[in-house]
C-alpha cells in the first residue's frame, strides 16, 4: 500500500478544520483509496503558540521549506497576508514536483499565470477549489466544461461577507453591526476591507477567468466598487423598483477582449441572484454549448472552506496514488 504524506502549511481556522476532517475521515479514506495517509509536517509561524487543536502527534516547524520537503501533497492554508511569501513556497513545492492544493486567493490571483505555468512545466498536480466559492466545486466544473466548451462569461456572487452585510442592511441593520456579525460568524477576512471594498471578489474573478477562460487578468487593471457606498436611500429606491442590492462580480470574454466588474448592483427581486441569501455564493457560468449554468453553496466559513480542501485532497490522492 502506498504511503502518502501530507505537508500542511498553516494551522489557522481553515488549516485546523482541515486537520479535524483528515483525523475524522483519514482511516476510512485510506481504506477506500488503498493508501496509507499521514500528515507529515506542519508549517506554523509560531511553534510555541497554544492552539485549540491537538498538535501532540504532529511535527511542527517554522520553516515552510522543511514542511514541504518530505510531503507528497502540500496543502497551503496560509491565509490572505504575505502573498509574495506564499508564492515562493508554492512555487518551490511545484518545482519539487509535489502535488499542491492552494487556498490563498490573493496569491493565486496575483501570480496565477506563473503558478499554472510552473505546474505545466513540472507536470505536477494542482487544485484550488477553496480559493473561490467556498464549498462549490468550481474547479471540477471548469475543468470538465473547458474540455469542449468556450466559456464566455462567469458572474454572480462570490463574496459571502458583502452579501451577508447587504442582506442585513436590507433588513434595517446598520453597516457596522452587520460587519461585526459577519466577523463573528467567521465569514470576513482578517482585513475585512478586502471583502467590503471588493478586492476579495476581484481576486476570485481573476482566478475564475484564469482557469475558466485561460486568461489571467492583471489585478491592477480592475477597480472594484465598495459596498460602503450603499446608503439607506439606495435600499429604499431598490425596493420601489422591486430590486435587491447584491455584491455582483462578472468577467466576460468578448472576442478576446476581457472585462471585469466587481461592485454592488441592483438586481430584480425575481432573479436567481436575488435569491442568494446570507453567506451563500452563486457562480453562473455561461458557455457556447450549454448556455447558463448556476452553482450555489456556502461561500465562507471554516467548515465549507476546509471541506472544499478535503475534496481537493481526495481528488489529488486518486490522481497520485499509483
Ligand atoms: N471572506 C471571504 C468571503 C471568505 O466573505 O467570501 C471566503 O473566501
Amino acid at each position: 500500500m502506498k504511503n502518502i504524506k501530507i505537508s500542511l502549511l498553516g494551522l489557522g481556522v481553515v488549516g485546523s478544520k482541515l486537520l479535524d476532517y483528515v483525523r475524522e475521515n483519514g482511516s476510512e479514506l485510506s481504506r477506500r483509496l488503498e493508501v496509507q495517509l499521514s500528515i507529515d509536517k506542519v508549517f506554523v509561524r509560531d511553534v510555541a503558540k497554544r492552539r485549540a487543536v491537538d498538535v501532540s502527534d504532529l511535527i511542527l516547524t517554522n520553516d515552510p521549506y522543511e514542511a514541504v520537503k518530505d510531503g507528497d501533497i502540500v496543502v497551503e492554508c496560509l491565509g490572505g497576508s504575505g502573498a509574495q511569501q506564499t508564492r515562493e513556497i508554492v512555487l518551490s513545492a511545484i518545482k519539487a514536483q509535489k502535488a499542491v492544493i492552494m487556498s490563498s486567493k490573493k496569491c493565486l490571483a496575483l501570480y496565477g499565470r506563473e503558478i499554472t505555468d510552473a505546474v505545466r512545466e513540472n507536470q505536477t498536480y494542482f487544485r484550488y477549489d477553496a480559493t473561490v466559492g467556498g464549498c462549490i466545486p468550481v474547479s471540477s466544473v471548469l475543468e470538465s466544461m473547458g474540455k469542449c466548451e468556450k466559456i464566455n462569461k462567469i458572474y454572480g456572487i462570490c463574496n459571502a461577507t458583502s452579501n451577508y452585510i447587504l442582506d442585513e442592511m436590507q433588513n434595517n441593520s446598520t453597516y457596522a453591526s452587520a460587519l461585526q456579525k459577519a466577523k463573528e460568524k467567521g465569514f470576513a477576512e482578517n482585513d475585512p476591507g478586502d471583502d467590503v471594498d471588493g478586492f476579495d471578489a476581484l481576486y476570485k474573478s481573476v482566478i475564475l477567468a484564469g482557469f475558466g477562460m485561460g486568461h489571467w487578468i492583471d489585478c491592477d487593471t480592475i477597480a472594484p466598487t465598495s459596498i460602503k457606498s450603499i446608503t439607506a436611500e439606495d435600499f429604499c429606491k431598490a425596493r420601489q423598483k422591486e430590486s435587491a442590492i447584491k455584491p455582483i462580480f462578472s468577467v466576460e470574454n468578448k472576442d478576446g477582449r476581457y472585462s471585469c466588474f466587481v461592485g454592488p448592483s441592483a438586481v430584480s427581486r425575481d432573479s436567481i441572484l436575488a435569491s442568494v441569501k446570507g453567506s451563500n455564493n452563486m457562480i453562473v457560468i455561461s458557455s457556447s454549448e450549454s448556455g447558463e449554468r448556476a452553482f450555489y453553496g456556502q461561500g465562507a466559513g471554516a467548515k465549507p472552506t476546509a471541506s472544499a480542501m478535503f475534496d481537493d485532497l481526495v481528488k489529488t490522492i486518486k490522481e497520485i496514488r499509483h
